[in-house]
């Protein structure tokens, strides 16, 4: 087999060493492929999507996302060899590589409705693909998908009269938001999963190459490709695991005085559990853990291993349980009423150092304070008032004059009857809490869900101050 991305390409034909094409401009396939033009200033990386709003954000000053170092990179590269365009069969048809970086968000329909992965996206692109792509290319799994995802993509390819015979591998991306840009430049490792034949190991040994121009060879695992994809959803699960347990543990050490911080220090100590990842929390979001676990337990079911899939909904449950107790323990504070009260939400976003809401604890820490009759007043640094109103409330769902959004911490907290953290921004670190705890009603509480502040200072300035897990 002839593999066009094989071949350096003629001079008259592209100035390019290879052509790469991204499906999908969102959280992982903008940084990523931004990351691959930065690196590699011989490779032509087109991003596209069919969202034009998205694409016309990624060629314009503010960027769609919010990304700490993510602007100097794009910088560097738009225009000299990263593009960001709307002609998604246009850079098929040209790539030598496609990386298909699509949404596989949880299916709110039919069968497996909130819990198996919607692959809707990635069958379209797929189609896309075999109806574009005449010349032998090598596909590249980026989304997070359900084991064994490889196959459809291969047989819709296979149907397809005209399409060339094209490689599928799956490639996990594993950075974190927030930290993508030092997650892409520094990775713990590159997993690249492809078929164990002579075409699958040129593929993978094409895209190898790639990652190659910056990453340690070593640190570039190849596997086949069920492994790789399901490794994606095994770290995940992993991960959101260790949080739903260091959260479980938090309500047992508000029963028995222990401080869970304390904890997570003198088991983290020990090098077979390791320190990372142990941060108590008023609950984990974002769009990976809930998504890929309860994909990996549907996947569990539907092979037949219905107690595999019960151990790992567990970690969802936690977490669901983790966030209501959170808001059930700020109404218990407050003498079981919260009606009518100002309580301040520091933070919006999931996590610090993102504009991402997806699965924010937020959400459902504002809606249980909204359903006992609060008045909830949300800032966040980034995330724009009307994104947290609607996810809140719902899209188009009529406004509700108890929830506000204020333009800063402080506007936020004047007058409150109680703060609560929920997203643990650098900047409410250092809040001139002396001031805001002299224009709050008295007693003045304080609630934080990610253990980032001082309850001692905050104690003795008058505050009743507590933590996750304290
Ligand atoms: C995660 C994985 O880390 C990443 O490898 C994968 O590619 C995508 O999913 P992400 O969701 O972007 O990344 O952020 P992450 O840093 O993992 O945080 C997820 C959630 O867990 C956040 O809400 C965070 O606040 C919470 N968290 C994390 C904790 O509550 N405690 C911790 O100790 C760590
Ligand atoms: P992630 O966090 O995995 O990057 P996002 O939802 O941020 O997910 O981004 C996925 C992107 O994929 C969206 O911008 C969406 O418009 C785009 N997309 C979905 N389907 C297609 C398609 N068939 N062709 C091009 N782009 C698509």
């Amino acid at each position: 087999m002839r593999l066009g991305f094989l071949r350096r390409r003629d001079s008259n034909e592209s100035s390019f060493f290879m052509k790469i094409c991204c499906i999908g401009a969102g959280y992982v396939g903008g940084p990523t492929m931004a990351m691959i033009a930065f690196k590699a200033p011989d490779i032509s990386v087109t991003v596209v999507d069919l969202n034009e709003k998205r694409i016309a954000a990624w060629n314009s000053e503010t960027l769609p996302i919010y990304e700490p170092g993510l602007d100097e990179v794009v910088k560097t590269a738009r225009g000299r060899n990263l593009f960001f365009s709307t002609d998604v069969k246009g850079a098929i048809a040209a790539a030598d590589i496609i990386f298909v970086s699509v949404n596989t968000p949880t299916k709110t329909y039919g069968v497996g409705a909130g819990r198996a992965a919607d692959l809707r996206y990635i069958e379209s692109v797929a189609r896309t693909i075999a109806e574009v792509a005449t010349s032998p290319k090598i596909i590249v799994e980026k989304s997070t998908i359900p084991v064994r995802t490889a196959t459809t993509i291969q047989e819709i390819l296979a149907a397809h009269p005209r399409a060339a015979k094209c490689q599928v591998l799956s490639n996990p991306e594993f950075l974190a938001e927030g930290t993508a840009v030092a997650d892409l430049t520094n990775p713990d490792r590159v997993l690249i999963g492809g078929e164990r034949t002579p075409e699958g190991e040129a593929a993978i040994e094409a895209l190898v190459a790639v990652y190659a121009r910056w990453v340690p060879r070593e640190r570039i695992i190849t596997t086949n490709l069920w492994s790789s994809e399901l490794s994606k959803l095994v770290a995940n699960a992993f991960l959101a695991q260790r949080i739903s347990s260091i959260n479980a543990i938090s309500a047992l050490c508000e029963a028995t005085e222990a401080d869970v911080d304390e904890v997570a220090n003198a088991i983290g100590k020990d090098s077979r559990i390791g320190p990372k990842f142990l941060k108590a929390s008023v609950g984990f979001g974002g769009s990976c853990f809930q998504k890929d676990v309860l994909n990996l337990t549907y996947l569990c079911e539907h092979f037949g291993l219905p107690e595999v899939a019960a151990y790992w909904e567990s970690v969802i449950k936690i977490n669901d349980w983790q966030k209501r107790r959170f808001a059930a323990n700020i109404v218990k504070a407050l003498y079981n009423t919260v009606a009518d009260k100002r309580i301040a939400v520091l933070g919006f976003a999931f996590k610090k150092d993102t504009n991402d809401t997806r699965e924010t604890a937020a959400i459902s820490v504002c809606r249980d304070l909204l359903t006992e009759q609060a008045n909830v007043v949300v800032y966040d640094p980034k995330v724009p008032a009307h994104e947290i109103v609607a996810d809140v409330l719902g899209k188009g769902a009529p406004a509700n004059p108890r929830l506000t959004v204020a333009a800063s911490a402080l506007e936020a907290c004047a007058g409150a009857h109680a703060i609560a953290i929920v997203t643990e921004w650098d900047e409410f670190k250092t809040l001139d809490y002396a001031a805001i705890f002299a224009g709050m009603p008295k007693p003045a509480f304080i609630f934080d869900g990610r253990n980032i502040l001082n309850l001692a200072q905050l104690r003795a300035i008058g505050f009743r101050a507590s933590g996750i897990g304290k």
